[in-house]
């Protein structure tokens, strides 16, 4: 584990205006920056981003947080890795907590790979674009396939002498250890010689998600028909080929962006279709598709389009794919290319735009692609027909979701021509088997569909208590320790025991005011997220008399961070867009109005006497005879606490 010490260095260095520099072109914009989301294909900007509060919005997303959120987002880190990337950034050392020995060692081995691994790539591609012999043989074998420099050095590529030894040998000199060159594969020992594994081959580096070195695939050149055309490095510690998707770390703002990826089976593929300028593109490496590739796809986005060769080779096995795709509640496209070409040979010879009008043209949902797959082996043939059938069900089976499970099922019965009842039926069998099959539970899927049809229940609008206590939330992060004078009409008791309403003034600080108020009427939010903000918030000022929004925010949970960022940038999105409307600059309000905190709050109070005499009244309602008559008493005190709170409200304004 990284050390407190580290990450407090960490958000003491890192500016959030640096940071989203690099990734977004940022433009002063009154006290904020202002530029094109990064997460949305946007024209007119609508990401905020403030240097003070160190924080930043995305309005057309909904997205914010603090400076480790956007580097999670953008990056798709998880906390630990967007900490190392910053504390990477602004030259921080990053202290780890004591491990045992154990742990030590394994992250010591692990660490001493990736080393190997990225010396490796670095030393392929010197030689690739370096050497005579890498350049005459490596080098054209990449052009002739039509690929660019630009391309050539985006993704790493490279070429592996031909000598036995030429990258181990390299290797030993500069220091690395044999075990690690073992371990990962790219050095096989055998009876105390060592040979190099890719020797004589054009090389592929595999990256993981945040672009660390994990393995390689090497193409051979020549036509041995007894060597295998690639070689993939071994399963080691950082290499699960069953984990990996070719491509991924060049692919993951673009597939979060579109919102699709593209499935593909091969390295040149994806380079071929990122150079053509398509990038939400990964491969699975020849094999069939896994769970764990799967999951790593539905980090980035809920929909994937296998892209298949031509020829119907493979088909089969791909047609398995889509079923564990479906089992994790995705939405599987799948498009099928022209009679002899692959995506390779398809971006090759097309342009950007006619690749994409393809894809959308022929990009078919999995119960039409099985449809005409399938149906033209079973024409005129009933039990092929009804095999056919069944393999749909089959695969509709696996969603998750009824509601989705029902859409397909019915175009089904409109493509097979079938009664909606048989398949109704057959699927409540699958399910049924499915369900004994994996231990759950039995209740049958039929049941389900009958709940499904029922109306769902119509919730509020506007949430009222909602808003008012996010108001609260507001008012204390905005104003919270400013001092100001409140004026208030309270009841008193004149001397005769009337009550009247008489102005009282009074100075606070805003919190003080808030959390005195709200304590006095015993009031609770009700809302569990604003709650424990409120509770954090009130906390820090009776202990620092102050916050800071900018440190205060880095202590809270990403969620929480979020909640907080929608709530303080509000102003802002009422500012962008009036500014986007009249193309007019307007000052974000930043003084505060006393008249806001009492109004807030005997809004509140409002509220809640209002709940409670509706819930009163329920219960008379319910509770005729025995209670009935001390609580309409009740009611009527109540009332009369609305009436005044109201009139109260109303001499406010
Ligand atoms: N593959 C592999 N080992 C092999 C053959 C294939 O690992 N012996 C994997 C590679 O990741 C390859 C993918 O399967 O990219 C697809 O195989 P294929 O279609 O044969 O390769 P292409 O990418 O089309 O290779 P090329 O165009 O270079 O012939
Ligand atoms: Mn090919």
């Amino acid at each position: 584990m990284i050390k407190k010490s580290t990450i407090d260095q960490v958000f003491d260095a890192a500016r959030v205006e640096e940071v989203i520099g690099d990734f977004v072109q940022l433009k002063k914009s009154g006290s904020n920056y202002k530029g094109l989301s990064p997460f949305t294909d946007e024209r007119t900007p609508s990401f905020m981003v403030s240097p003070v509060k160190q924080i930043w919005k995305d309005f057309s997303s909904g997205k914010g947080g603090n400076v480790v959120a956007f580097i999670m987002e953008h990056e798709h880190f998880n906390y630990p890795e967007a900490i190392k990337y910053l504390a990477k950034k602004y030259g921080i050392e990053i202290e780890e907590t004591e491990q045992t020995d154990e742990q030590k060692q394994l992250a010591d081995e692990r660490e001493s790979m990736y080393l190997v691994s990225e010396f490796a790539n670095k030393f392929f591609q010197k030689k690739l674009l370096k050497t005579e012999q890498g350049k005459a043989i490596g080098l054209s074998y990449f052009k002739e396939r039509g690929f660019t420099n630009e391309t050539i050095e985006k993704f790493d590529l490279g070429y592996s002498p031909d000598i036995w030894d030429a990258f181990t040998e390299e290797a030993l000199k500069q220091g690395y250890q044999l075990e690690f060159l073992e371990k990962t594969g790219l050095t096989i020992v055998k009876e105390q010689k060592k040979f190099d594994r890719f020797k004589g081959r054009v090389m592929f580096p595999i990256h993981s998600m945040s672009g660390r070195t994990l393995g390689f695939g090497g193409r051979i050149l020549t036509n041995e028909k007894k060597a295998a055309k690639y070689l993939n490095s071994p399963e080691s510690d950082i290499y699960h080929k069953s984990k990996v998707l070719y491509g991924i770390y060049y692919a993951k703002q673009s597939i979060a962006k579109e919102d699709n990826c593209y499935l593909v089976e091969g390295y040149t593929d994806v380079i071929q279709m990122h150079q053509a300028g398509i990038e939400n593109v990964v491969a699975s490496s020849g094999t069939a598709l896994t769970p764990e590739q799967i999951r790593l796809i539905n980090r980035l986005t809920k929909n994937i389009t296998v892209l298949f060769d031509g020829d119907a080779a493979g088909l089969r096995a791909s047609l398995r794919g889509i079923d564990l795709i479906l089992e994790q509640g995705m939405n599987v496209k799948v498009c099928a290319f022209p009679e002899g070409e692959d995506p390779d040979s398809f971006a090759k010879a097309n342009t950007k735009e006619d690749i994409e009008a393809y894809l959308q043209q022929n990009s078919k949902d999995f119960i039409s692609f099985k449809a005409s797959l399938l149906v033209d082996q079973a024409q005129g043939d009933p039990i092929k027909k009804a095999e056919v059938i069944r393999d749909m069900v089959n695969s509709i089976a696996k969603i998750p979701d009824q509601i989705q499970q029902e859409i397909y099922l019915k175009e089904c019965t409109r493509i097979m021509d079938v009664s909606e009842d048989v398949l109704y039926s057959t699927l409540a069998q699958l399910n049924a088997k499915n369900n004994k099959d994996s231990g759950r539970k039995t209740s049958t899927q039929k049941k389900n569909f009958e709940v499904i049809k029922q109306p769902k229940e119509v919730r509020p609008k506007v949430d009222r208590q909602f808003e008012l206590e996010r108001n609260i939330i507001s008012l204390l992060l905005r104003y919270g320790k400013v001092e100001d004078e409140f004026e208030e009409y309270v009841y008193k008791e004149d001397r005769d025991g009337n009550l009247e309403l008489e102005l009282e003034k009074q100075e606070a600080k805003v919190y003080e005011k808030i959390f005195l108020d709200l304590q006095e009427d015993e009031i609770e939010f009700t809302n569990d997220s604003f709650r424990l903000l409120y509770e954090q918030i009130i906390y820090e000022f009776n202990t620092k008399e102050d916050l800071k929004v900018e440190t205060f925010i880095n202590q809270l949970s990403p969620e929480q961070a979020s909640d907080i960022t929608s709530i303080l940038m509000a102003e802002e999105k009422n500012v962008l867009h009036r500014w986007e409307d009249q193309d007019i600059f307007v000052q974000p309000r930043t003084k505060l109005e006393a008249r806001e905190v009492n109004d807030t709050i005997l809004n509140l109070r409002l509220h809640l006497v209002k709940q409670k005499v509706a819930e009163l009244m329920q219960d008379a309602k319910k509770d005729i005879a025995e209670h009935h008559q001390e609580i309409l008493e009740q009611v009527i005190e109540y009332k009369k606490l609305e009436m005044n709170i109201a009139e109260r409200i109303k001499r406010v304004l």
